[in-house]
């Protein structure tokens, strides 16, 4: 049997160049996926999009994995969208919080699924699977991708529906935001599918992308890189399988110092 995470205050010894940060609510999907918020500390700037290594104290000793940040960069609070793994090294532990617990955080945030990364278009397609979701949360609720962008379309593809409550949630929390519902008015497009389920959509991102289904669906015209952009966040095998696609579409991949029609970034899990 493994250790319960040292978590308490009493225990832990904050290495440096590393925030503590206060669980504020955790949020269980499904057996694989959940949700937590904790505090944000006041140093701490990134841009939408980005991830942070995030951390728990395992029998005396930190484990980090990448996790993207799933608020905004101006929410007070920082938001985070997880995999469970039984036999994860971090997850399998960090499955297990609860609000008062503390968590571990790097303090450099970096990642190329920025809106710096992209050359100016209208249409802005983000494509994630799984937990491939949190910096699209991130950057749906940003003001700044709406005064960029005059079309965001949000793709999410899971195994089974259960799994895409968390996206249907977020959607509907920005269509009653105060001040959101207004900036994103009908910009938002959330097309969301599952590959192991019945359902109305079905079927991976990438042969939605082949068969033009996507692209019939939403009613808009086929990828252009004049301009359509993309970000792409999910396993190793989509972010191959869709970069594909999109470079077949004649969209080229950018970077934060070379920014271009695409990026890409893993959706780490563990
Ligand atoms: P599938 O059920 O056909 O494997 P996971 O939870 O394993 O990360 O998968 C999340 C979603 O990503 C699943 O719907 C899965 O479809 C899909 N997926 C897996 N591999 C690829 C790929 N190479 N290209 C596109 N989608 C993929």
């Amino acid at each position: 049997m493994n250790a319960p995470a040292k978590t308490d205050n009493a225990e832990l010894i904050v290495p440096d160049g590393v925030y503590a940060e206060t669980v504020l609510s955790v949020t269980h999907y499904t057996d694989r996926l959940f949700r937590f918020r904790m505090t944000r500390p006041a140093g701490f700037r990134f841009r939408s999009g980005e991830f942070a290594m995030i951390g728990l104290m395992v029998d005396g000793k930190p484990i980090y994995r990448a996790y993207s940040v799933a608020s905004p960069s101006w929410d007070e609070e920082l938001e985070f969208f997880s995999i469970k793994v039984p036999d994860g090294p971090l997850t399998q532990h960090l499955q297990k919080i609860q609000p008062g617990d503390k968590v571990l955080m790097r303090k450099k945030p970096t990642g190329t699924l920025v809106l710096d990364a992209l050359t100016p278009g209208n249409r802005l397609y983000m494509f994630s699977t799984g937990t491939g979701i949190a910096p699209f949360a991130s950057l749906i609720r940003d003001p700044e991708t709406y005064e960029k962008f005059e079309e965001v379309i949000l793709t999410h593809t899971c195994r089974d529906v259960a799994e895409l409550k968390y996206g249907f949630d977020l959607v509907d929390e920005i269509r009653n935001h105060e001040f959101l519902a207004e900036v994103v008015g009908d910009k938002l497009k959330h097309y969301a599918t599952v590959t192991r389920e019945d359902y109305p959509f079905k079927g991976r991102i990438t042969d939605l992308i082949e068969n033009g289904k996507l692209f019939s669906d939403l009613g808009v015209p086929p990828l252009d890189p004049a301009v359509d952009r993309g970000m792409i966040c999910g396993s190793a095998a989509m972010l191959k399988d869709t970069k594909a696609l999109l470079e077949k579409a004649g969209l080229t991949e950018g970077a934060n110092n070379k920014p271009a029609e695409f990026v890409i970034e893993r959706a780490f899990v563990g």
